[in-house]
């Protein structure tokens, strides 16, 4: 059995540990320095990765068989070049190789020698000259420090002001050590990257995978180290693959041998596929991260007799990949890649159903704390990205941190674009209601009918309950549906509100009586309730009103789950068949709307927030409408891959935002439809409340 030395201690080494790990050929692990999560696998060894003779004479000690090293700057470094003075095998390049990382120009240069296409590019040391140059050219300008920078060396300008800023911070302020940038022209097109095992001229290349750059969703904000990745990628053919292996590594390979600095680790091709082809981003000098975490779970073959034969110079195996996908999300401190705080606990990460590669982690008093920008990464390995999306993203809640955030669109890309969710725009949606509606209404009173009128009762000060009033009053004037408020004071008696209902049931001008909940504490609902006349009860919580419902006669059926079938109806959703999971069972929402949707076909299950064991069974629901007024409580792990998602939740936090019941931006990649807050539901009830209105009216005055 051989033992291995790893340098390095983020998560990449973590994922080539736990390769090594599953080797037959390798008995004992050693990693200077690894982390928490590496040492469940490899024995850590205290020596820093770029304390080069200090490792060298540590290996020879040990008796080491084979060494891999992780990063860069022990690379650039020239760790190679001394471990093979000692007659040591070591995986990587040399320091003379691994220019094709740490220097962009010389990185180019090989480019153009090898004739592989690239970005058109000058390099430049002073301020001025690059300024003009950049102002000289189209816009966005990208901006390169030209030596390692943690993968934050790049920045793509779009304004003269941005790469004025950049260039200050590479040229003048000397921010990363050197005083050399090269520009590029900008490139467009989806990025991949494509690590291969170089040796020599011999070439094996790894599973294409996609990184995230940016800190934030939709690829907004700096760029990092990178923040998600997976693979396999759907817009990358067999043929691309082929190709990049062909045009772009091959030759590099062969021109770095006949150059005389041969390759014998990792050549990290960032690529872009742009409609003129693939073209070269970047290269790098060894593994890439987090694109490893994502690749290297899906190797079967045994990983030692390749590392040790690109070490050696010996001929190379070919290996066998899992046909299966694999999708990671980095967990990052706040503030990343800017100042970041360390030392939060981290908690609920053992209970990962899938791989938690450790970045940067501590093991403090039996606690796990954060200790690095990048923190962890989640891994899900899955029959398609689909499903490694819904399992990382179903389980991310679970891990608990007051200072991590992390990306929630890792693969957008790759989601296909049916997985993208309809957003039920209600608020559009109820705009045509209220146009029909407008000219129905026109129709009667052109006919020399009067128009419909709503009495809308309001008692009290409760300042929701003015602004609904508001809304509803608005609705009806855009329709030219006839409002009438009553506004009575918070001391106001039942009796005396029983009394201006009964004056509204009597009158033979009013089509429509809505009084606004809640009421104050002194007056019961219940009663004001059932002293509407049925047949003008709008809002259709009169006894019987409800009895018909449920007796499946309906006359009026309450707006809201009537706003909800009428979204369902119109994007054609289908129901037969499907499991509905109502959560929320009150008289106005979860009860009616449970029943229509049964009427439809659908298997209905009604829960609430406090249902035990939620998230297993709204996980089962093909159409979740949560309506419980609690901010957020319905988060990813509650939702199936594809569920629609209705939202009757609005609740106003502290802040004075409305947040829905469900976490929309969590929940929403998940989703086939979904509807916002506000806009979705809220809309669609005030809507029905008019089509109930006009409906009370046709009845009352015998109108088809
Ligand atoms: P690099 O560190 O060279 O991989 O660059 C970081 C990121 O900047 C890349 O992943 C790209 O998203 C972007 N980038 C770099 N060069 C270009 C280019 N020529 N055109 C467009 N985007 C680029
Ligand atoms: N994932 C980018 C890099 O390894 O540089």
């Amino acid at each position: 059995m051989k033992s291995v030395l790893v340098i390095g201690s983020g998560g990449r080494c973590h994922a080539i540990v736990d390769a090594l790990h599953r080797s037959p050929s390798v008995g004992k692990i050693y990693c200077a320095q690894g982390n928490p999560g590496i040492a469940q696998l490899a024995e850590p060894v205290p020596c820093k990765e770029t304390d080069i003779e200090t490792l060298r004479d540590w290996a020879i000690e040990k008796h080491i068989d084979l060494t891999v090293v992780g990063p860069e700057v022990p690379l650039a470094m020239g760790i190679v070049d001394e471990f093979r003075k000692a007659g040591l095998a070591i995986f990587g390049h040399t320091k003379s190789a691994t220019r094709i990382e740490s220097s962009k120009s010389f990185a180019k240069v090989v480019m153009q020698k090898a004739g592989v296409l690239t970005a058109a590019y000058r390099p430049f040391t002073d301020y001025d000259e690059a300024l003009q140059y950049v102002v000289s050219r189209p816009l966005p300008a990208v901006i390169k420090y030209d030596g390692l920078a943690a993968g934050k060396g790049v920045v793509v300008a779009g304004t003269i002001e941005e790469a004025k800023a950049a260039l200050q911070d590479m040229l003048a302020n000397n921010t990363f050590g050197s005083d050399k940038v090269i520009i590029e022209d900008y490139l467009e097109g989806p990025e991949f990257s494509l690590m291969c095992f170089v040796s020599g001229r011999q070439v094996v290349a790894m599973p294409p995978a996609q990184d995230h750059k940016r800190a934030f969703d939709n690829d907004k904000g700096p760029n990092t180290g990178g923040m998600g990745a997976y693979t396999p990628l759907p817009f990358i053919t067999k043929e691309d693959e082929q190709f990049a292996i062909e045009h772009i590594i091959q030759p590099v390979a062969d021109l770095m041998a006949d150059e005389g600095c041969p390759l014998s680790g990792v050549l990290y091709g960032g690529l872009m596929k742009t409609k003129d082809g693939i073209k070269v981003i970047e290269f790098n000098a060894r593994f890439g991260d987090p694109e490893t975490e994502v690749v290297l779970p899906l190797l079967e073959s045994d990983i030692y007799p390749m590392l040790y034969n690109v070490a050696t110079g010996g001929e190379l195996p070919s290996l066998s990949w899992s046909k299966k996908a694999a999708l990671g999300v980095v967990l990052a401190s706040k503030g990343y890649p800017g100042h970041y705080d360390k030392g939060a606990v981290i908690t609920g990460a053992e209970s990962f159903e899938g791989i938690i590669y450790h970045m940067g982690t501590k093991q403090e008093n039996g606690q796990l704390l954060t200790a690095g920008g990048r923190v962890m990464m989640a891994v899900a390995v899955a029959d398609s990205i689909v499903e490694a999306h819904r399992q990382v993203y179903g389980q991310l809640p679970q891990i608990h941190c007051p200072n991590l955030f992390y990306r929630n669109d890792i693969a957008h890309q790759a989601l296909d674009r049916t997985q993208q969710p309809v957003i039920l725009d209600g608020k559009l949606m109820s705009q045509q209601i209220k146009e029909e509606l407008h000219r129905q209404v026109e129709q009667l009173t052109n006919a020399g009918n009067r128009a419909p009128a709503l009495a809308v009762i309001l008692v009290g000060e409760n300042p929701a309950s003015k602004t609904y009033v508001n809304g509803k009053i608005k609705a009806c004037a855009a329709t030219g549906i006839q409002s009438h408020l009553v506004a009575l004071p918070e001391s106001a008696t039942e009796q005396e509100l029983l009394q201006h209902i009964e004056t509204l049931n009597q009158d033979s001008t009013i089509d429509g009586i809505l009084v606004q909940l809640p009421l104050p504490k002194h007056i019961n609902p219940d009663n004001v309730i059932n002293a509407i006349a049925p047949e003008k009860d709008v809002d259709a919580f009169h006894p019987l009103n409800v009895a018909e419902l449920w007796n499946g006669k309906p006359g009026l059926v309450p707006c809201t789950p009537q706003g909800i079938m009428y979204m369902l109806k119109s994007e054609n959703i289908q129901l037969d068949g499907k499991v509905a999971v109502v959560v929320g069972r009150s008289n106005i929402v979860g009860k009616p709307i449970a029943k229509l949707l049964l009427d439809q076909n659908a298997t209905v299950i009604m829960a609430h927030s406090h249902t035990k064991d939620l998230e297993s069974i709204t996980r089962m629901a093909d159409i979740l409408v949560v309506a419980v007024g609690k901010k957020h409580c319905i988060g990813p792990q509650h939702v199936k891959q594809g569920a629609v998602v209705i939202d009757v939740g609005i609740n106003r936090d502290t802040d004075g935002k409305l947040y829905g019941d469900v976490d929309y931006e969590k929940v929403r990649p998940l989703a086939s439809y979904i509807t916002p807050v506000p806009g979705g539901v809220g809309p669609m009830t005030i809507a029905m409340l008019l089509e109930n209105t006009l409906q009370c009216y046709k009845q009352r005055n015998n109108i088809k």
